[in-house]
């Protein structure tokens, strides 16, 4: 798959750092064990690995970072078992990886177009290593449009990543909370508002959509209301994995496995299938 090797036994890797983000969801900077397999180790925006918590179990996660040249690491919310487990770890803690897997985005496609995101809360992860991808190869793209939403200013995900793509050149950012808090004098209601503001593009256009479901639905129908058709929105499915190789069904949502012909699909697809977000 584009020259990428899958590693189908976990391969133990070491966290090198680890940075809290936002309340409950740290970065984990990693490396594998086995030098020869972490150079090697190539991965395509919008796919996911399997990630191993000694002890704990197994969980599936996105790959935030760009295929290009980023640090390899994780964003991950504490929100069960394995999660929690995984934030208790410090760095010299062991993991095990296996992955890549799934589609990815389909930057080929999309080409010469217009790109809006639209991320709410952690919605931002799976984005991330697009957003970065399409900046490092911003020529082939139109206008690049990314609106952030969140509940809070401190809910405020890859705050680092925000400052620095507020000052790319050609890259426009729109942010906006929920609820302000004492010193925030930026934009506040839903992600949606800022619609207006923002000037969308609708001809020649593909929006990339991730967040909460209340916020997806309505992001959704304000997106097809201006006119963007179902299949230019594309999102990331999430359900809960096993193998992450189409063997155990686990994944199954109809006729199709999120882990091998997921976890991107556009809202053409996602409706055939009858799926709530
Ligand atoms: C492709 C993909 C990419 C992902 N990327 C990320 C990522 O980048 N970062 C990240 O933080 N997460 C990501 N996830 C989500 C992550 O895999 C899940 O949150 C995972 O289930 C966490 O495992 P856990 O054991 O900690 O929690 P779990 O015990 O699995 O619980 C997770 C959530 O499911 C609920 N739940 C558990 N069991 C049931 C049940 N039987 N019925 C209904 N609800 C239940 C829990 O209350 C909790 O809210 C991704 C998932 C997929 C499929
Ligand atoms: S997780 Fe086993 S088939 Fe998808």
């Amino acid at each position: 798959m584009n020259g990428i090797k899958i590693v189908t036994i976990p391969e133990v890797a070491t966290i090198e750092e680890i940075r809290d983000e936002i309340r409950d969801v740290k970065t984990f900077y990693l490396s594998l064990d086995n030098k020869e397999i972490d150079k090697n180790f190539k991965i395509k925006s919008g796919q996911f690995i399997m990630c191993t918590v000694f002890g704990a179990g197994e969980f599936a996660v996105s790959l935030p970072p760009s295929p290009e040249n980023d640090r390899f690491h994780l964003t991950v919310r504490k929100v069960g078992s394995v999660t929690n487990a995984l934030h208790e770890l410090k760095p010299g803690g062991k993991l095990g990886i296996r992955g890549p897997f799934g589609n990815g985005f389909p930057f080929e496609e999309i080409k010469g177009k217009n790109i809006i995101y639209v991320a709410g809360g952690i919605g931002l992860i799976p984005l991330r290593s697009s957003i970065v991808h399409v900046l490092q190869h911003k020529k082939e793209f139109g206008r690049v449009l990314m609106l952030h939403g969140a509940r809070t200013p401190d809910d405020l995900m890859y705050k680092d990543n925000l400052k620095e793509w507020q000052s790319f050149d050609g890259f426009e950012t729109y942010i906006t909370v929920d609820v302000a808090a004492p010193g925030w004098t930026g934009e506040v209601g839903f992600v949606h508002t800022l619609f207006d503001k923002a000037n969308l593009p609708i001809e020649n256009t593909v929006a990339f959509v991730c967040g909460p479901p209340v916020m997806f639905n309505t992001v959704i129908g304000e997106l097809m209301k201006r006119g963007l058709s179902d299949d230019c929105i594309i999102s990331t499915l999430e359900r809960h994995m096993k193998c992450g190789v189409g063997k155990c069904q686990h994944c199954a949502i109809g006729r199709t496995l999120v882990c091998t012909d997921g976890p991107v699909y556009t809202y053409r697809q996602i409706k055939t299938l009858g799926e709530q977000i």
